[in-house]
């Protein structure tokens, strides 16, 4: 019989019912003490979570804190894998995929959705005002300006320089799983926050793939790809070639991960693993999670190195390096 007593001893010495991964990674594990905590991908993120900061460092919901955090990245040109100055599709096309969740559950995405700078606003409408979770294109496009929204050109001078270039250098997607690079073609922000109240909640948007073919949409607004927020347990999301994320529905599986007894790095890292187990070329492509426990434990890994993350808590303010697959073989 297990008792409690045994149980817990056996979860520190190693999970029941889970496979673990059978080699050991760097332990990239942060306990959550207090709280607040944001956490959110990539270098844009430290801008991001200044903004989410203020808001759960003054008690404020956590909702409220990832969709002002990830607007910010929305409307920084400089940031070219999302919202306003986006890398276009292979017609000159910037469309946008965007999702958000909150503590209980609730949910609300965009995909494909053109003209509009602040799809993650019109992600939470769609969960607040609309029986749907998902809404798409032209309806996405027709509800946003029913609710206020204005179109505007997304479009940059910089993204249709770098679009023309690649339709008379390229012409076809490559994949980028060198993700130093500066010119970061798949940099989605996702974002997770766990307020003072112990609310957690998620958010991610996108401008997707660079040159994607016309009409694709990835893995940001399919709830449990993308993003998953489970309020008694955690959240995760991811950035990276969003095929791969869809494959495996990495999001829903790191919270599920955590659910079984996993810390959130452990629960990262075993998404990961289960990508190179189930795609077979997945070493062509760069894929990173970020996952935070409701205690305010989080934690991130990918398939290559150089997957960064932004964090802010009352301890640490600045960007960390997840542990990577590659790095570890
Ligand atoms: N992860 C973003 C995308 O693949 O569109």
């Amino acid at each position: 019989m297990i008792t409690r007593g045994t149980f817990i001893t056996r979860i520190s010495g190693g999970i029941i019912g889970l496979s673990l991964p059978d080699y050991a990674w760097p332990v990239n594990h942060f306990a959550g003490n207090n709280l607040p905590v944001v956490i959110s991908t990539w270098r844009h993120g430290v801008a991001a979570n200044e903004t989410a900061w203020k808001i759960l460092s003054d008690n404020g919901y956590a909702l409220d804190a990832v969709e002002a955090g990830v607007r910010v990245s929305e409307a920084d040109p400089g940031v070219n894998s999302v919202g306003y100055g986006g890398i276009p599709d292979a017609t000159g096309k910037v469309t946008l995929d965007a999702n958000i969740m909150d503590e209980k559950g609730r949910a609300g995405s965009v995909s494909y959705l053109q003209h509009i700078k602040h799809p993650i606003s019109v992600a939470r409408l769609v969960m607040e005002k609309t029986p749907h979770v998902m809404l798409s294109g032209r309806g996405a496009l027709k509800f946003a300006m029913e609710n206020g929204f204005n179109k505007e050109k997304l479009l940059t001078n910089a993204a249709r320089q770098r679009w023309k270039r690649w339709k008379t250098e390229e012409k076809v997607y490559k994949p980028e799983i060198n993700s130093e690079n500066q010119e970061g073609d798949h940099d989605t922000i996702s974002m997770l926050a766990v307020d003072s109240e112990s609310r957690i909640c998620g958010a991610c948007t996108t401008s997707g793939l660079a040159f994607k073919m016309h009409g694709r949409v990835g893995d940001s607004p399919i709830i449990g790809a993308g993003l998953f927020v489970d309020g008694e347990i955690g959240a995760a999301a991811a950035t990276g070639t969003g095929e791969l994320v869809m494959k495996t529905l990495g999001s829903f599986l790191v919270v599920e991960n955590m659910r079984n007894g996993m810390t959130p790095f452990q629960a990262c890292e075993a998404a990961i693993i289960r990508i190179t187990k189930k795609i077979p070329d997945f070493s062509e492509y760069q894929v990173g999670f970020i996952a935070l426990s409701k205690s305010g434990e989080y934690g991130a890994a990918s398939i290559s190195p150089g997957f960064e993350y932004a964090v802010a808590t009352a301890e640490f303010t600045g960007l960390k390096e997840a542990d990577s697959w590659m790095k570890a073989q």
